[in-house]
Order: C-alpha cells, then sequence, then structure tokens
C-alpha cells in the first residue's frame, strides 16, 4: 500500500504567551498543501523495518515514522511485523510539517491495515505525544489548530482558495523548532499576541475577500526567523512585488510560501525567481488543497 504525505502551510500562527510547561498556546490556520512525499507500507517480517529514500534522514528509532509506528503497534497489542519505506520529496526542517504528516498517515495507514483497532481520538492522543503538528495530519482539510497546535477543529474549505496555487521555497538551511520558539523570550509583543487573529483570518476568507484575507497572513515566528535570515525577506518582497496574493515564512521556517492565482502564474513566477536567484534553492509549485 503507497499513500501520499501532504505538507501544510500556516496562514495564521499567533502566540498566545509561553504556558507552564515551556510550550507556547497558539492558535494557527492550517491549510493543507499537495507537495507530498510517499510512504509504502507492507506487511511481514518482524518488528519495524523503515527504509528511506533521504540518506541524511536516520531511518532509525529516532526517526518519526519508526516513532508513530512503534507507539501504534504498542497501544494497538500488535505483534506482527510491518515494513516502510519513506520516498523523501519535501525538505526537512522546513516549517511544512513533512516530518509531521509522515507521522500522521503512518498513524492512519497502520489503523487501517490492521482492521481499525484503535477509535480516532487514541489515534489523536498518540499523534499529539510524536508532536504539536501531527494531529493535523490525521484529517485532509484546513482546521484550526489550538492549545499547542495539537487540538484540532476542521475547518469547511475556503471557497476562495479553491484553484490557488502556492510556491514554496526553501533556501537550503532548515531551522530548528525548539530554537525558533525559544528565540521568542525576546519578542515579548510577538510572544504574547491578542488572541482573535486566527477568528478574523477564517471571517475574511469565508467572506470570499483574498485581498483582505491575505493582508491577514500571520506568524510570530518571523520576528526571530526573519533578523537571522533576511534572505526569507528578500524572496518575500520578490514575491510581493511580482504578483503574489500574500506571502508568508510556514511554521518555524524555513520555507516561505507565495499564493498565486493560478498554476500558470506561479511556474511564470518561479522562472523568474530562478533567473534572479539561481537554481540553488528548492522550489516547487503545488495546488492548495482542499
Ligand atoms: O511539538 P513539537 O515537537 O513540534 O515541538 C517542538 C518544540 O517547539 C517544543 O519542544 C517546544 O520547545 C516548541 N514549541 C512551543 N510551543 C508550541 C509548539 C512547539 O514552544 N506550541
Amino acid at each position: 500500500m503507497t499513500l501520499s504525505s501532504p505538507c501544510k502551510i500556516n496562514l495564521v500562527l499567533n502566540l498566545l504567551g509561553r504556558r507552564p510547561d515551556g510550550f507556547h498556546q497558539l492558535e494557527t490556520v492550517m491549510q493543507p498543501v499537495g507537495a507530498r512525499d510517499f510512504l509504502s507500507f507492507e506487511r511481514g517480517g518482524s518488528g519495524i523495518k523503515l527504509t528511506c529514500s533521504d540518506p541524511s534522514l536516520r531511518a532509525d528509532s529516532d526517526n518519526l515514522v519508526f516513532r508513530a509506528a512503534a507507539l501504534f503497534l504498542e497501544a494497538a497489542g500488535i505483534a506482527d511485523g510491518i515494513r516502510i519505506h519513506l520516498e523523501k520529496r519535501l525538505p526537512i526542517s522546513a516549517g511544512l510539517g513533512g516530518g509531521s504528516g509522515n507521522a500522521g498517515v503512518t498513524l492512519r495507514a497502520l489503523n487501517d491495515i490492521f482492521g481499525r483497532p484503535l477509535a480516532q481520538e487514541k489515534l489523536s492522543l498518540l499523534a499529539a505525544k510524536l508532536g504539536s503538528d501531527v494531529p493535523f495530519f490525521l484529517q485532509d482539510g484546513p482546521a484550526l489548530g489550538t492549545g499547542r497546535g495539537e487540538i484540532i477543529t476542521p475547518l469547511d474549505p475556503f471557497a476562495c482558495l479553491k484553484g490557488l496555487s502556492v510556491i514554496l521555497v526553501h533556501p537550503g538551511f532548515g531551522i530548528s523548532t525548539p530554537w525558533a520558539y525559544k528565540q521568542m523570550d525576546n519578542f515579548p509583543d510577538a510572544q504574547n499576541g491578542a488572541p482573535g487573529r486566527a477568528q478574523a483570518l477564517i471571517d475574511t476568507l469565508r467572506s470570499g475577500d483574498l485581498t483582505a484575507a491575505a493582508a491577514r497572513l500571520y506568524n510570530a515566528l518571523e520576528a526571530p526567523v526573519l533578523r537571522k535570515y533576511p534572505l526569507l525577506s528578500v524572496f518575500q518582497d520578490f514575491f510581493r512585488e511580482n504578483g503574489a496574493i500574500g506571502t508568508m515564512m510556514s511554521g518555524s521556517g524555513s520555507a516561505t510560501f507565495a499564493l498565486m492565482p493560478s498554476s500558470g502564474a506561479a511556474e511564470t513566477l518561479v522562472e523568474r525567481f530562478k533567473a534572479q536567484f539561481g537554481n540553488t534553492y528548492w522550489v516547487a509549485v503545488a495546488p492548495l488543497a482542499d
């Protein structure tokens, strides 16, 4: 069984203060994007055997896919073996939730393969253990994330985003999520945002006013990241000046996204991007998935 593993962008990522457990309370609007990794699952053998197309990604018990499989098998009381292959196409440490998506797809796939021993609520608990972004990938549409990001409220697809494309750019270096959050102590305004940004964006998207919605794109984690890595601001300026509806860093970075009116417009702008910045950066054009 081979499944695709999509990624996400954060249209709003608003921090509402640091919690006693060290995590940040947040509200985020997450939108699935059709740029994908692929995962193959086959029953057999003994234990968990994971292989990965990307030699730079450890395929051992540290890998989120391995950890998701181990957690699932333990929770379901299953001793059978499973072979998993991860075909990695998405950049790592990019803020696109690639690894979180892999973990979410693994939980869903194993539950299906083994006859659904775990209820949805149990899967959500396991997903939240694996990472704040993983529960989002147990469902397929846009969603509001609250708590530390793990409490997911699915949202109806936004009609005004239908048919749009997104350009994703990765600058070749990753950003550690713990590092980005740790820096927030130096940016108290961004660390302690007023609640409401997520709902305001949702309402604006529902009204169909894409220009007004683009003005509401927000990511508190840009405060430390863009200061340290001004190249990401250069990319954003380029997209803004060349017809993007909106542009923003996703998650804790380092990927930047640009919303484009069509795949044709996105492909044309990618050509201009390459003419300006060269061919060394990872760039992808993908549809905004429903
Ligand atoms: O949950 P996840 O593994 O993605 O979190 C990685 C790190 O990012 C956490 O250890 C924490 O330092 C930080 N984080 C945070 N607040 C969140 C999510 C993550 O401070 N809501």
